[in-house]
């Protein structure tokens, strides 16, 4: 059975804290939360799987009674089954893997799953989507990488659109509703592009951090041209 929306799907705007002060971070999260965002996205970094490191489930959990919007574990770490609980504990409602650093993911997003949090996987750019063809039943959210991980600021990958597109009409053929994100180098001048090609979850870093008029108004530019950009892609296959 193919889902097909009743209209465009809810633009969903997630700042990665990775460009936050870390000397204030319940500080910073209570910034996003109060600038409109719906969700804040936890760039988890090992050092092996990505050349960085950032910070565990303990950083993420002295943060979490400050705000009240949802948090995601984006995991960029090798084999994270045995880590995934501790985030989960952490108050983390949607846990991410890369489908490139579980051997089982399977059983991996099966566990996410029967732990209480919403699975998702991200796919490294060079990384097919037939990777994920198989798990579509377990996933609530696949992230389609925009730009290689391991650090903010990098540029948009805009040859990553047609991945998008792909996995957007793949997860259509699902028998429920996944949510589609995007990850790297997401700005006012990149969204358009990531949104018409079926983006729904757009986390931006860089460009909201820096944003000249500030973070509310970064969360409103962003969401307001996903929107216009989504509705056009809707009006096309309508
Ligand atoms: C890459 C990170 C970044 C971050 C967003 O591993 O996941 O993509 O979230 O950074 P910007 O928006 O600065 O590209």
């Amino acid at each position: 059975m193919t889902v097909v929306p009743s209209g465009p799907p809810p633009i969903l705007i997630a700042p990665s804290v990775l460009p936050a002060d870390f000397a204030r971070l319940g500080d910073e999260c209570e910034a996003l939360e109060q600038a409109g965002v719906d969700r804040i996205q936890w760039d988890v970094m090992d050092g092996r799987f990505v050349p960085n490191l950032t910070f565990g489930a303990d950083v993420i959990a002295s943060c979490r009674s400050v705000v009240s919007v949802p948090f995601e574990a984006h995991l960029m770490i090798e084999e994270p089954d045995h880590l995934i609980p501790s985030f989960i504990d952490a108050g983390c409602e949607i846990i991410i893997v890369h489908v490139e650093t579980t051997t089982h993911l399977h059983r991996t997003l099966s566990m996410i799953r029967e732990l209480g949090a919403a699975p998702a996987v991200a796919l490294n750019p060079h990384t097919p989507l037939e990777m994920i063809g198989n798990v579509l039943d377990l996933l609530d959210m696949v992230l389609v990488m925009t730009v290689n991980p391991g650090f903010g600021g990098q540029a948009y990958i805009s040859s990553m659109e047609p991945k998008v597109d792909a996995a957007r009409r793949l997860l259509d053929t699902a028998d429920h509703w996944i949510d589609l994100e995007v990850d790297g180098g997401i700005s006012a001048s990149t969204v358009e592009g990531a949104a018409y090609a079926g983006a729904n979850v757009l986390i931006s870093g860089s460009a909201m951090f820096r944003h000249p008029d500030g973070r509310g108004a970064a969360v409103s530019e962003l969401r307001q041209l996903g929107r216009a950009a989504w509705q056009r892609r809707y009006d096309r296959n309508s």
